[in-house]
């Protein structure tokens, strides 16, 4: 069986071929350039970018591969949550296919395709406890099957890549920031009493980490040396030693608190789900090295096995949404042309026609 997957949620416009379970091959083109000039994703320009990209990564991907579309059985689009009109893009180009080849439909949530990617390196094992950790969305979730999520945890306000991203932003990193703020605190060893550790004193299973980034401009309020000059890649590479050692030292910091929060929520939400097999760790900040450590630590101690996507699985990409795509496929889950996009902050409902 043959999955087109499509990725148009954000800012990375993205095709995927999966055929019974395996990769094939993706193309992938990333906004990032477009948008590092205002500091963030502007969702009118990202649509217009996916309009213009998505067409001729889709024609590179079948030259590539030799396939044809209509070799195509099934049509996998993820219909959010995401930027409505980017969305929209994927989905109206995933319809037309549909339309036009008579391969079926089938709709994708986005987060869950994150918790699934893992599929395509080895298989996946329930129940588990997944953590999807992304820009938009800090979710913890108890997951009996590919299609069964019962989400235990939720973000109240900023998730952790938007925190990583805002307090890289103040620290007037380039964007986008959380790759770089995790790769400069490598350099040195965290103060675990530097930052808070992020609502963490309560029973609750839910994530907010706006007090911690308002802890962070606090304190870089206080230290504006601490502040790059010039928001650019090589003002990172020219710091003086001193400099560099210090900023490392608020990244490490800043990190570990995060880091830290995570595992305790974890930990909550594994208490939940005694009978877990597996802890899936996935989206965007899953590839942030200390969070992976702790990560990998915490599943150790609970006698869990640990499933963390290879980095390239981790961020947006259509090879989660073609294999999310292709096991719902498996199971008669379709869409018909009345496949609606879901924004950010909906409920992606279970609106599948079973046949
Ligand atoms: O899953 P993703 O690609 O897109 C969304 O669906 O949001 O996640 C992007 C987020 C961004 O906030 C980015 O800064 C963060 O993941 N990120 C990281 C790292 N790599 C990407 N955050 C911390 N450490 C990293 N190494
Ligand atoms: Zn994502």
């Amino acid at each position: 069986m043959l999955t087109l997957g499509i990725e148009t949620s954000c800012d990375e416009t993205a095709v995927a071929l999966v055929e019974d379970g395996r990769l094939v091959a993706q193309e992938l083109a990333s906004q990032v350039d477009v948008h590092a000039v205002f500091g963030g994703v502007v969702p009118e320009i990202a649509s217009r970018e996916h309009l213009r990209v998505l067409p001729v990564l889709f024609r590179t991907l079948m030259e590539r591969t030799g396939k044809r579309p209509e070799e195509l059985d099934t049509i996998a689009v993820a219909r959010g949550p995401g930027l409505l009109g980017a969305l929209l893009v994927g989905v109206s180009f995933a319809k037309t296919l549909s339309l036009s080849t008579g391969a079926r439909l089938t709709g994708v949530n986005h987060l869950w395709a994150h918790l699934l990617a893992p599929s395509l390196e080895r298989e996946l094992v329930f129940p588990a406890v997944g953590l999807l950790v992304s820009g938009g969305h800090t979710h913890t979730y108890r997951v009996d099957s590919p299609v069964e999520f019962e989400l235990l945890g939720r973000t109240l306000d900023d998730a952790a890549g938007e925190a990583f991203d805002k307090v890289a932003k103040l620290l007037n990193f380039p964007y986008p920031g959380g790759k770089k703020l995790d790769d400069l605190g490598k350099e040195a060893e965290p103060d675990t009493a530097l930052f808070p550790k992020a609502y963490v004193d309560n029973n609750s299973l839910d994530f907010s980490f706006s007090g911690l980034k308002t802890a962070v401009a606090n304190y870089v309020g206080k230290h504006p040396e601490l502040v790059l000059e010039r928001m650019e890649t090589s003002a990172l590479d020219k710091l003086d030693a001193g400099h560099r050692e210090t900023l490392a030292g608020v990244c490490a910091s800043f990190n570990w608190s995060v880091a830290e929060t995570l595992r305790i929520k974890v930990e909550r939400a594994l208490d939940q789900v005694p009978d877990a097999k597996a802890l899936v760790v996935a989206g965007g900040v899953a590839a942030n090295s200390m969070i992976r450590g702790f990560m990998s630590d915490l599943a150790r101690e609970r006698g869990v096995e640990l499933v963390l996507p290879g980095f390239s699985l981790c961020t947006d990409n259509a090879a989660m949404i073609a294999a999310a795509g292709d096991m719902l496929a498996r199971r008669g889950m379709y869409h018909d042309l009345s496949l609606e996009a879901v924004p950010r902050g909906r409920t992606v409902p279970h609106d599948w026609i079973v046949k």
